[in-house]
């Protein structure tokens, strides 16, 4: 309880300029407030059987507070909720769901949480930079355990928050340590992106990554506006499965990439949250599903969040990644004591629980090989909805339109094309709840759903402009 309000005390005394002040915190600290307001508006009519009504007025002070808009994302499965309508159907949030449309808990979650059940394992504080078995399986796996900036200890890795505490964190990192330094966004983008860096006072502007014309990706674009970007900014790239376009650059793209960022002496700053088209992709994947279930992540600093394809293309160029590779092997220690400085006031330390179900599935071999199984039967899954959709479309569609961008597209999403306008309609008229942007989740997709929803695409996109 004392946690909760000792925030609100101090926000509302912050509001009020007045000294900062316990309310709730015992006897004393109550009289003390009630002496203060028996010269304010309600002076005269408390006693001191009242003074929960003081407090209670007092919070009026927040009354000039506006409505918060509600989240694009999460705001569209409470719309859904709220739907009564039987043909609804929740493609807004990018979370696994089986054919039935029921979220899903990995048989290796529940086996790797037996296993603890079983060895009677504590709940203590992790230190703050989380639990080293989970650190080390982690880097093992997005970096191979045979990368030399594994073995020579050039990596520093922090169990986050999730896939967004560790972007909070890293925004905090380069507010301190690179100051002024701008972050380049893809044009879209995960909507939490600009948030993150808003919250983090970091500097950021975007660059040109989705061309509407071709439903495909903006490579001269991009280019162009990495050159432009100041040296040294930090350019975040979409390891794998781009969100919300589930556009990736091909590799000789990824190579031209690369080649600017090393030209420009930026800093390429991966987020990797889906991945779902290789073998290695299908493992961050079920890293994923732990995070929705157990929240928990991982900061990588020398590669935030990259994936092992990525990070062997730039670490083979000798690339710095988040910091200087030509520094010594001390450095991944700095910048990691300077991460638990940043994550001590923040959140103090992670959870346990999901990082020791990672540690306990990544770290045996025979959960592990089961986890790709069950990795190959979820990315399986999406990819037949995928190709269901596209033929219910082809089949359905008369006007000739090319639906076979779909197909090319991968991961969990898929960015239709279709306006606001018409992404209204989709929700108005047919009930399917989907972000603004046109972004439609598959993993909320049944087979048996993917007519109906070919049928709401075409209306809304041949009949709404
Ligand atoms: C590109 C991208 N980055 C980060 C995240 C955040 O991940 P988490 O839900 O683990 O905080 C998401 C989640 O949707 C995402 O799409």
């Amino acid at each position: 309880m004392a946690s909760t309000t000792l925030p609100l005390a101090s926000a509302a005394s912050a509001m009020c300029n007045s000294k900062p002040r316990t309310w709730f915190s015992g006897s004393s600290n109550v009289g003390h407030m009630f002496r203060k307001e028996r010269n304010g508006p309600l002076s005269g009519t408390l006693s001191t059987g009242r003074i929960t009504m003081a407090v209670a007025v007092n919070v009026s002070r927040f009354e000039s507070i506006p409505m918060a808009p509600p989240d694009p994302i999460l705001g569209v499965s409470e719309a859904f909720k709220a739907d009564t309508n039987s043909a609804k159907l929740n493609l807004g949030v990018g979370a696994y769901r089986t054919e039935e449309l029921q979220p899903y808990v990995l048989n290796v979650v529940k086996k790797a949480e037996n296993l603890m059940l079983e060895r009677g394992e504590n709940k203590e504080y992790l230190p703050i930079e989380g639990l080293a078995a989970f650190n080390k399986v982690t880097a093992e796996l997005l970096f191979g355990a045979d990368n030399p900036v594994v073995q020579q200890g050039k990596v520093a890795t922090i169990q986050g928050l999730s896939g967004t505490g560790s972007l909070r964190l890293a925004g905090a990192f380069i507010e301190r340590y690179f100051p002024g330094a701008k972050v380049l966004i893809s044009s879209p983008s995960w909507g939490n992106h600009k948030n993150i860096f808003n919250d983090s006072r970091v500097p950021w502007s975007e660059y040109r990554y989705y061309d509407p014309k071709t439903v495909g990706l903006d490579f001269d674009g991009m280019i162009s506006d990495l050159k432009e970007a100041p040296e040294g900014s930090f350019i975040l790239l979409h390891g794998c499965a781009h969100n919300p376009t589930g556009i990736d650059p091909t590799p000789e793209q990824w190579e031209k990439i690369a080649d600017v960022i090393q030209e420009k002496n930026h800093i390429p700053f991966f987020d990797v949250a889906y991945q779902v088209s290789t073998f290695l992709a299908r493992i961050n994947f079920l890293i994923l599903e732990l995070e929705s279930e157990m929240c928990y992540r991982v900061l990588l600093v020398e590669a935030l969040m990259q994936m092992p394809l990525l990070v062997r293309l730039f670490t083979a160029r000798g690339m710095e990644l988040f910091v200087a590779q030509s520094y010594s092997k001390n450095l991944a220690a700095r910048v990691r004591s300077q991460l638990k400085r940043l994550a001590r006031p923040m959140y103090s330390n992670p959870p346990i629980h999901g990082a020791r179900i990672v540690a306990n599935v990544v770290g045996d071999p025979v959960l592990f090989n089961e986890w790709k199984e069950e990795m190959e039967l979820m990315a399986g899954r999406i990819k037949n909805v995928r190709q269901k959709l596209f033929d219910s479309l082809s089949a359905k569609d008369k006007s000739g339109k090319d639906w076979s961008f779909i197909l090319r597209q991968i991961g969990m999403f898929s960015f239709t094309g279709l306006n606001k306008a018409q992404s209204d309609n989709m929700t108005d008229k047919w009930h399917v709840y989907m972000t603004k942007d046109g972004r439609i989740s598959l993993a909320g997709l049944s087979l048996a759903k993917c007519e109906y929803l070919a049928d709401a695409i075409i209306d809304s996109f041949h009949n709404v402009s």
